[in-house]
């Protein structure tokens, strides 16, 4: 195996983390030596936390994952693999219609630098989850605990105390 090979990038927007990213992150820091978990600055999404508060919460529900790191970055992803040395990028797949897209940017990432993409399925008890829709619940006064740890729920229920 390739040196790079032993580590991996699980990049994506985070915003906010929920139980479904964090089932990703430990199976796959399951599988490499070390995983990066970045989050994506992207400017032209309305994003509900800063790209700063993003990876705090990152760091908070992974401190018990030793081997995963959290960043974020701007600009392509492969050029985040290739700075930090990874060859990898580790995706998780919730159903066909998540695939498609990530199927067009697992070949994209590939023609550009090399690096591969592994598909990781999500646990059947998250495939319906997704960061907007843990927003959309907690908005209208929904049980989020079975979606997200306790630290994005309270910070949940603050961010939207303020509007
Ligand atoms: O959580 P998301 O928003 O679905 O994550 C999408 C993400 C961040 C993984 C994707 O948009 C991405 O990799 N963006 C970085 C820019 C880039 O490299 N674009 C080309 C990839 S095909």
């Amino acid at each position: 195996m390739k040196p790079e090979a032993r580590i991996a990038v699980c990049p994506g927007s985070f915003d906010p983390v929920t139980y479904g990213h964090l089932d990703i992150f430990g199976r796959a820091s399951q599988l490499y030596d070390e995983l990066w978990v970045a989050v994506f600055h992207n400017a032209s999404k309305n994003a509900m936390f800063s790209v700063e508060e993003r990876v705090e919460l990152l760091r908070e529900t992974t401190a018990d994952i030793p081997n995963v790191r959290v960043a974020s970055f701007q600009g392509l992803v492969v050029d985040f693999c290739q700075k930090h040395g990874a060859g990898v990028l580790v995706k998780g797949v919730r159903a066909v219609s998540d695939f498609d897209y990530e199927l067009q940017m697992a070949q994209m990432n590939y023609g550009l630098r090399g690096i591969e993409t592994v598909f990781i399925p999500t646990n059947p008890l998250y495939s319906f989850l997704s960061s907007s829709m843990v927003k959309d619940v907690a908005k209208w006064g929904g049980d989020i605990s079975p979606y997200a740890p306790e630290i994005v729920q309270s910070r949940l229920i603050e961010r939207l105390g303020q509007d």
